[in-house]
């Protein structure tokens, strides 16, 4: 998608809002806005990453996995895959996945900070639970903290389920750690059957 293109889309859908309640003119704007869509979605890819990739994703990461040690454990004896999104070439987030079980799992997710409450992490939800059909897998499992309460927020409206709680998972915290005031202790487990 040309720079140019997508400057000129989003002007053409500018104008549009202004055309107020006329109802053909709020059919052009419908029309506009999914045309808006189409092409900001054009501008993202999500794909496995290269090895030679992942030492880039690692601060991304992070954010989902605070201890640096627990995240390079998980991939060496946890992760089967991770995968990277790009908006253009700019990278906007990152995943790891466990595929081993027929209930297969979101090890980490993470978008940038700055693109934060802009429907990505959805979007790389969505995709991954797409792969996981393509894979034939039973369900899709995803833990987070019982501190993060965006976290069960978003899960809760990306279309995942509570499921079970891993009491202590988090033990490995040597130092309490604090998330709006509630320490992190427990995994809640989100789950959305696939079939
Ligand atoms: C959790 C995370 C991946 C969500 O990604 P995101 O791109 O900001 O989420 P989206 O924009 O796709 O949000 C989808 C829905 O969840 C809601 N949501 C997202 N974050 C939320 C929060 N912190 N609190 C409440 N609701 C939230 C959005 O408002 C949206 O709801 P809507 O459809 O009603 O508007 C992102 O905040 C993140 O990377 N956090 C740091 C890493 C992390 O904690 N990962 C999860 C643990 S593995």
């Amino acid at each position: 998608m040309s720079e140019w293109l997508k400057e000129h889309a989003w002007k053409a859908c500018g104008g549009q809002l202004l055309v107020g309640s006329n109802p053909t003119c709020s059919a052009i704007k419908r029309r506009c806005e999914s045309q808006r869509r189409f092409f900001m979605d054009m501008t993202i890819t999500i794909r496995q990453a290269t090895p030679d990739e992942v030492e880039q994703l690692v601060p991304l990461l992070l954010q989902a996995e605070h201890s640096e040690g627990a995240l390079r454990w998980g991939f060496a004896n946890l992760v089967d895959a991770i995968y990277r999104m790009d908006d253009g070439t700019a990278l906007v987030g990152a995943a790891t996945m466990q595929w081993r079980n027929e209930a297969c799992e979101i090890m980490e997710l993470a978008i940038a900070p700055e693109r934060h409450r802009q429907g990505l992490g959805r979007q790389f939800v969505n995709w991954l639970v797409d792969e996981a059909r393509r894979r034939g897998k039973h369900a899709l499992l995803v833990g987070t903290a019982n501190s993060s309460i965006g976290n069960i927020a978003f899960y809760q409206k990306s279309g995942l389920r509570m499921d079970t709680v891993r009491r202590d998972y988090f033990r490995y915290y040597h130092e309490p750690v604090y998330e709006d005031g509630i320490q992190i202790r427990d995994m809640l487990v989100f789950r959305l059957t696939l079939h």
